[in-house]
């Protein structure tokens, strides 16, 4: 059994990235920058922030961490934003979510410019996705990931059957999509279950590749993994401990600890998907600063 090391990967990821950054820096006389903005004071929020922006600092990436009251007006908030867009310092923009309830997402993600959307949400680069000109679009973060594991791992996908639960605008349906493109990393076949799917343990044990993201705590039991099957993990769930001095600790959508047993490889949680999210960030930052000199490839 594999456990893949999304922490090791993401570490080597961040290594290779530093290295270009480096060459930018020769080469361009500047380096890539990501503006982070964070509306209100949500403690987990704070902590997303503050690991994206050490990261940033870790390859030499220019960051920005923009914190603004709770009681910003959306107003405001969009012309923050209209500033970062033609700033030609900043190659990424990214808007921690959740926002406080009287701003509207959809405005804000509208209001990125599609350049500079580093997170893959604007409609723009969600359509390029969808259409498989990934080399026309920033593919958002954490489906990203999961493919340079894929693919780090050397996982065998064509012609797999991969399911994924889950169907949210950042992580199932982009997931769903990417695997079913025609990618080296990719190329399976596809259900996608959710919340008002029937039977949906007779669908994960047909599954090679069992994508879980959820958002419950070990909802996926052994009874629903086919011997051998490929597992990433995407959940990232607090629940209840009282041997942590935090009063609680961190766990997937999948019962690890039974599942693991059974699978041929596995992300565990903390430690598999969450570091590569931020890995992708970064890279999408490099790729946009790319764009932006006017260079096609990367580094
Ligand atoms: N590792 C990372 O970097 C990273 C990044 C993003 C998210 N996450 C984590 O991944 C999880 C999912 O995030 P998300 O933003 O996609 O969540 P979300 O927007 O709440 O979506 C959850 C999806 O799961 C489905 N679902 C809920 N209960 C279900 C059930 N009992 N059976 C089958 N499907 C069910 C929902 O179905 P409906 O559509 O029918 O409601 C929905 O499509 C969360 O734990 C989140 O913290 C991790």
């Amino acid at each position: 059994m594999i456990i893949i090391d999304g922490k090791k990967i993401s570490s080597d990821m961040k290594q290779e990235l530093k290295h270009s950054v480096e060459t930018c820096r020769q080469k361009y006389n500047a380096v890539p920058g990501l503006a982070v903005i964070i509306v209100g004071e949500d403690p987990a929020s704070q902590v997303y922030v503050r690991n994206k922006a050490k990261s940033c600092k870790e390859t030499g990436m220019n960051s920005e961490v923009i914190e603004l009251a709770a009681e910003t007006s959306q107003e405001e908030l969009l012309s923050k934003i209209e500033v970062l867009n033609a700033d030609p310092d900043v190659h990424g923009i990214l808007v921690q979510q959740p926002l406080p309830r009287h701003i509207d997402e959809y405005a804000v993600t509208m209001a990125i410019s599609p350049l500079k959307d580093v997170d893959g949400f604007h409609p723009e680069n969600v359509g390029q996705m969808v259409l498989g000109n990934l080399d026309k679009c920033f593919i958002s973060c954490t489906p990203y990931g999961i493919l340079e594991l894929l693919s780090r791992y050397n996982i065998e996908t064509k012609g797999k059957h991969c399911v994924v639960i889950g169907r949210s605008n950042i992580v199932g349906k982009p997931m769903a999509n990417l695997m079913l493109q025609k990618l080296k990393e990719t190329n399976c076949t596809v259900t996608v279950c959710h919340s008002a799917t029937q039977n949906m343990p007779e669908l994960t044990r047909q599954a090679d590749i069992l994508i879980a993201a959820i958002g419950r705590a070990n909802l996926i039991t052994k009874e629903m993994v086919k011997p051998g099957a490929v597992i990433i993990d995407v959940g990232m769930n607090r629940i209840e401990d009282a041997s942590r001095k935090s009063g609680y600790r961190l766990v997937g959508d999948v019962d690890y600890e039974h599942v693991s047993k059974t699978a041929s490889a596995i992300t565990p949680v903390p430690g598999g998907v969450g570091p590569m999210t931020i890995a992708m960030l970064l890279k999408n930052t490099l790729q946009s600063f790319m764009q932006a000199q006017g260079a096609a490839q990367s580094l």
